[in-house]
């Protein structure tokens, strides 16, 4: 049963719905429809000092680098399958004033939510205010396509 279906259930007219989605008895007015990036459940990203993980692409954790368009975080890494199938990672935290930064599909790009700031696939700033790059990191597939490998090069 979805939250919705459970207050309405409870026979309360729209109005007291509204009261209940946003009086803090249920925690976010957002869309319960509304699909939030996956977080990978993958153990620490950083292996003798420096960002080295395994992403295995058959978990359902990590079933959103599945498809194009496709992205998660692990740690303060963004990873993404781009428009063209391919694996990219960079730092997530913009280097404005540390937003995490989300990838967009339809522009194919890195967007920064709270200020705007654009990135490209390699990190470098295409719109400001961002003043410097993301950290790009290497990735690499492995096991006949099935795990992705993250590292600093
Ligand atoms: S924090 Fe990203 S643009 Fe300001």
């Amino acid at each position: 049963m979805t939250r919705t279906e459970f207050l309405k259930n409870l026979k309360l007219g729209g109005g007291a719905l509204m009261s209940i989605y946003c009086m803090g008895a249920i925690t976010s007015c957002a869309n319960e429809d509304t699909p939030l990036p996956a977080t990978s459940t993958n153990p620490d990203p950083i292996k003798n000092g420096k960002i080295d993980f395994t992403l295995d692409l058959t978990m359902d954790a990590n079933k959103a680098l599945k498809a194009d368009g496709g992205f998660l975080y692990n740690g303060n890494i963004i990873v993404a399958r781009s428009k063209d199938a391919k694996y990219i990672a960079l730092s997530k935290i913009c280097t404005h004033v540390g937003t995490t930064v989300e990838f967009q599909k339809d522009t194919n790009d890195i967007y920064c939510p709270n200020h705007g700031s654009k990135f490209d696939l390699t990190g470098k700033v295409t719109k400001s205010p961002a003043p410097s790059p993301l950290k790009m990191y290497q990735t690499e597939l492995l096991a006949s396509g099935t795990k992705l490998r993250v590292y600093e090069a």
